[in-house]
């Protein structure tokens, strides 16, 4: 695979699976790669961490559109065009039954998973028409493909991201703009600790041997086998691919 000569902006750019991401498309050659993240120290350390001056970031809640247009137009202007939009960052929001579930976190799951992903694209279409293409990489997640209980913003959140992925592949693909979705299992970073803490406050690593004991591969993925997804479905290699749900769970759903 080579990503040489296109450029990318990974949204949830400093956590696990953004930062894995950007890894790997620095390693296949991009020509920069613009981190957004709403945690700026975060970032700064993701940074300092990739060391490398193709690596830029950016500071913007996805959520909200004038900074998600702030941040497609600064990709823009650094890179000259735009190439490939990941749209990753995420909210866990909380572990309740739905009865408890707190209306302000679900309007922010919401917000943050859904809207996010269709702001990011909304801004970052016009770019890529420009380019004569490009790839759009969503990610879900298995909450979007099966229930969870006592997680309903955020498996209605990655249920919704499904039907957004759809209507922009149609729309994408006169102007060879793919859209795909993935839809990884648990991942061994900091939004698993934050669940398995919310199944069982106290006891996250007896949670965490459960969801081992549910996945056939026998552990959870790491940032680095989703960023390998994210990569061959940024590169050339996948170009008849679009509207596609991949999943990349071990197992876990079968
Ligand atoms: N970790 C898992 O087990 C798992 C499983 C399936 C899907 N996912 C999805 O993978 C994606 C990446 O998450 P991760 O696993 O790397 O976890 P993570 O928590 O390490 O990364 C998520 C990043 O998104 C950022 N973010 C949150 N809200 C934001 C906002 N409003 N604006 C900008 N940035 C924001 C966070 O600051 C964080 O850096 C998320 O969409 C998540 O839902 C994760």
């Amino acid at each position: 695979m080579t990503l040489k000569g296109k450029s990318a902006i990974i949204t949830g750019g400093a956590g696990g699976i953004g930062m894995a991401t950007a890894k790997m498309y620095l390693d296949e050659g991009v020509t920069g790669v613009l981190l957004i993240d709403l945690n700026e120290e975060a970032l700064l350390e993701a940074k300092k961490t990739l060391n490398n001056d193709k690596v830029h970031v950016f500071t913007a809640d996805v959520s909200k559109a004038d900074q998600v247009k702030a941040y497609t137009d600064k990709a823009a202007e650094l890179f000259g065009q735009l190439d490939i939009v990941f749209l990753n960052a995420g909210f866990e929001g909380e572990v309740k039954p739905l009865t408890e579930y707190p209306e302000t976190i679900f309007d922010k799951v919401l917000s943050v998973n859904v809207k996010g992903v269709w702001l990011g694209m909304k801004y970052a279409f016009p770019y890529l028409q420009k380019s004569g293409g490009g790839s759009i990489i969503i990610t879900s997640s298995v909450a979007g493909m099966k229930g969870t209980a006592q997680m309903v913003a955020y498996t209605a959140s990655k249920h919704a991201v499904n039907g957004v992925m759809r209507v922009a592949a149609l729309e994408g693909a006169p102007h060879q703009i793919r859209v795909n979705t993935i839809h990884p299992g648990p991942v061994d970073n900091r939004m698993m600790r934050s669940l398995e803490d919310g199944f069982a406050p106290g006891g996250g690593e007896q949670v965490k041997k459960g969801f081992e004991g549910m996945i056939p591969l026998g552990r959870y993925a790491s940032n680095e086998d989703i960023a390998n997804l994210a990569t061959f479905l940024a590169d050339e290699k996948s170009k008849y691919i679009t509207g596609a749900t991949y999943l990349i769970d071990g197992g876990f759903t079968i």
